[in-house]
């Protein structure tokens, strides 16, 4: 149960503020059905990163990896954005250029809620690029008809428009975040187990700045310890409170 004070507070604290800025995770798509990575029936207890989630598993079986990617897909297009999702883009309503998120999610399901000052970290699963080309395009198709699906420009090898494991993030978003996570006064970091860098690295960065963490999650994380405010539950259920007026 979380003390009445608790929501009082982060809701100063966000009416205080004039700059917000939420970073959110696997953790916020949960109620929308889609499985996170770390928790239980997480997809990193069933399936390998290396296998399916890496620039060499890529190359030596781009089907496997496109199947894997196909799949989830699916999950996602079945899915629908929930009330976290939903808080945030009001939240961005209300703000304006005052608010940015920040996710390390690729399902979009932030864009379907609404939001649209959106930094993607890890880029989205929506997208193809093109590893001959270079051409970096939208395909809404599930399934898609070809695996691997092929580029319209020049027949290269498509892969999906996501980051693996070993790569660098696109450099403009991450110096997007960086910027936001330094200007910002509150924090709100949603659904994140807090243990994938860089992204984890925005909410030290953000408090050293000066600003408040708000971190929502159903668990303790490492970054528990240095928020200023823990709100242990559902974000589902935490964002709205604390964000509708
Ligand atoms: P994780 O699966 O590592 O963590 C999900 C977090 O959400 C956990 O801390 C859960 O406790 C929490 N959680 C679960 N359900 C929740 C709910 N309803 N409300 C609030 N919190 C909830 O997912 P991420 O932190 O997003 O990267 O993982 C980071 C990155 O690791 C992903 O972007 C992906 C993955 O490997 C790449 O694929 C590059
Ligand atoms: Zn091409």
């Amino acid at each position: 149960m979380i003390p009445d004070s608790d929501i009082q507070t982060a809701r100063e604290w966000l009416a205080g503020a004039s700059r917000v800025a939420a970073l959110t995770g696997a953790g916020i798509s949960a109620e929308s059905g889609i499985p996170t990575f770390r928790g239980p029936g997480g997809l990193w207890r069933n399936f390998r990163p290396e296998d399916l989630a890496t620039p060499e598993a890529f190359h030596r079986d781009p089907n496997l990896v496109w199947e894997w990617y196909d799949w989830r897909r699916g999950l996602i297009a079945q899915a629908r954005p929930n009330l976290g999702h939903y808080a945030l883009a009001e939240l961005e309503q209300k703000m304006g250029g005052r608010f940015m998120l920040i996710t390390q999610n690729v399902d979009g399901l932030h864009n379907r809620a609404g939001s649209q000052r959106v930094l993607k970290l890890h880029g989205d699963i929506w997208w193809t690029l093109c590893t001959a080309c270079g051409d970096v395009t939208s395909d809404y198709r599930v399934p898609l008809p070809e695996l691997p699906p092929r580029c319209a420009k020049c027949g290269g090898l498509l892969r999906p428009g996501v980051v693996w494991f070993g790569e660098a993030l696109p450099a403009r978003t991450w110096e997007q975040a960086e910027e936001a996570a330094r200007s910002c006064d509150v924090l709100i970091v949603a659904g994140t187990s807090a243990v994938v860098y860089p992204a984890a690295s925005l909410a030290p960065l953000a408090k050293r700045y000066g600003a408040r963490i708000i971190e929502i999650n159903t668990e303790e994380t490492p970054l528990s310890g240095a928020a200023d405010l823990c709100l242990r539950g559902a974000s589902g259920e935490l964002l709205p409170r604390i964000i509708a007026s």
